[in-house]
């Protein structure tokens, strides 16, 4: 979607639709209020007939409005003016979204954010404007040969009005920035919609390698099984061995900053189909562990957005991907496996394969001297269970790094809560038969796996994400969220 800046006489910029925010009692502020002067009342007029009484969400779309340059007016209910922070903005912007599509009017200019949203300046109104705009419109297409839903003219531009001139650097910073954000977090849906049959590891590493032919700074590695049989990831091989899809160790370098700058490593879990191997899961809704692939995709989504700003920093993004399938030669519940690390771990749920590839991929990460290591994985079925679909779960030991990636989510409306990941809990993974257990029983399962990985992780400042609750949607709005790439862009930009 393309987006521009428009200052000026609201009244008179021709657009097939102008975007007016109204309060609960039909109460018009700011430039509603304006354009209800230009209209002679109109405006208050036709509102009074009790259509559209403000509730958050809802249009009425009104047409001929005198004194207007515009085709249309679609009216957005705001909420209470009292209420109207971020959260109301928001569902405001995918109400008037949402019945853009349903018209034949294909672009429209926005005045929402300039109804000052609680807690947000222009800057983030506008970003949020186009990360929302650009989520809600979003579709899946790549296997669909007819789409009945699909809108007949779809929004392709959305301008955003400013009254003063002297505020358009903030918001054509917003709009590059949520631009660049919500082309991540396409990328990232795209990649975790995409079914188990076609998203392979080999697809995946194809679409690493298109993505570095694509921008300069960005060079793609990708190693192959013979590579990690020699650097011993006895782990990840493992999980891999029970597939007739070999796994691939997907390596992605953006270098945007200084050459000795050490690199930010975002490790991302990339298991295209997670069966539970030999430890296999019911069938009920076993079609969503397509989406056990979302971390590696958001680490795909992540790279491309700091390859579209051009962000001055290093950054590595590691994807260790294989399926996890049952086998006469899979994982079988007490095997032991050496983890490339040295470290052996009985491997008694075939089904935490997660943390196995993992591990190596975060072994693995020492070498590139990290500024910082964060991984981000559909971990745990646990974590779903603590938080829900609304927060991701961070596990980190540094209070620091945890607070700026709690800022970070808050910041781009992709929040993680943070999880304990105390010493306490690392004696549930403790075993007869090797160094660790690749689980650690039925309490605090999210902890545990957060403490598996804390084993592998020594070396460098460190982060988990379990993000198991957040990539996706279940139900009848199932589809990818493209989280957390938001979260990990804001840091990125951030720290930048
Ligand atoms: N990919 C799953 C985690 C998962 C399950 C994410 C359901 C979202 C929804 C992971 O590989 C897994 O199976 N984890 C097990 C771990 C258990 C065996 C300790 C789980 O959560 O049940
Ligand atoms: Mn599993
Ligand atoms: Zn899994």
């Amino acid at each position: 979607m393309e987006f521009r800046i428009k200052t000026g006489e609201i009244a008179q910029l021709k657009t097939p639709c102008i975007l007016i925010g109204i309060f609960e009692g039909r109460k018009l502020a700011g430039p509603s209020a304006t354009l209800d002067l230009a209209t002679g009342g109109r405006l208050s007029e036709l509102l009074k007939k009790g259509d559209m009484d403000g509730r958050v969400g809802g249009t009425l779309m009104l047409y001929d409005l005198p004194g207007l340059a515009s085709e249309r007016v679609l009216v957005v209910g705001c909420g209470k003016h009292k209420d109207f922070g971020r959260d109301n903005y928001r569902k405001a912007l995918v109400g008037a979204v949402a019945a853009l599509q349903q018209t034949h009017a294909g672009a429209a200019l926005c005045t929402l954010h300039a109804l000052g949203p609680d807690g947000l300046d222009l800057y983030a109104a506008v970003r949020d404007l186009v990360t929302t705009a650009e989520d809600k419109t979003y579709r899946y297409t790549l296997t669909k040969k007819d789409d009945k839903q699909a809108p007949r003219t779809p929004l392709k531009r959305l301008d955003v009005w400013l009254s003063e001139t002297a505020d358009a650097q903030s918001a054509e910073q917003a709009i590059r920035h949520g631009s660049a954000i919500a082309a991540g977090m396409a990328l990232s849906k795209e990649l975790g919609n995409l079914p188990g049959n076609i998203c392979t590891p080999t697809y995946l590493a194809e679409k690493a390698v298109e993505l570095g032919e694509r921008y300069e700074h960005l060079e793609t590695e990708i190693l192959e099984e013979a590579d990690m049989e020699e650097l011993k990831m006895g782990a990840l091989l493992s999980v891999s061995r029970g597939s007739r899809q070999p796994a691939k160790l997907i390596v992605m370098h953006y270098r945007g900053g200084e050459p000795d700058a050490k690199p930010v490593v975002l490790v991302g879990k990339g298991l295209t189909f997670d069966t539970g191997g030999i430890s296999i899961k019911p069938a009920a809704d076993m079609d969503e562990m397509k989406y056990d692939m979302c971390g590696g995709a958001g680490v795909f989504g992540t790279v491309l957005a700091a390859c579209e700003l051009g962000l001055p920093i290093n950054l590595v993004g590691v994807v260790p991907s294989s399926e996890n399938m049952p086998d006469g030669d899979a994982n079988k519940p007490g095997d032991i496996v050496t983890s490339m690390s040295g470290q052996t771990i009985e491997v008694l749920n075939t089904d935490a394969e997660g943390r196995l590839i993992l591990c190596d991929a975060l072994t693995y990460s020492e070498r590139f001297d990290p500024e910082l290591v964060i991984d981000l994985a559909t971990l745990t079925g646990a974590c779903v269970i603590a938080l829900g679909k609304h927060a991701s779960g961070l596990f980190t030991t540094d209070d620091h790094l945890a607070e700026e990636i709690v800022a970070a989510g808050q910041a781009a409306a992709d929040r993680a809560w943070r999880m304990p990941l105390w010493d306490d809990y690392q004696q549930q993974l403790d075993t007869n038969f090797a160094d660790m257990a690749n689980v650690g029983g039925r309490e605090a399962g999210a902890v545990t796996a957060a403490c598996f990985l804390a084993r592998y992780t020594k070396a460098y400042r460190w982060a988990h994400l379990d993000i198991a609750g957040t990539a996706w949607l279940s139900g009848k709005e199932k589809g990818a969220t493209g989280r957390p790439v938001a979260l990990l862009t804001q840091l990125l930009l951030k720290r930048s």
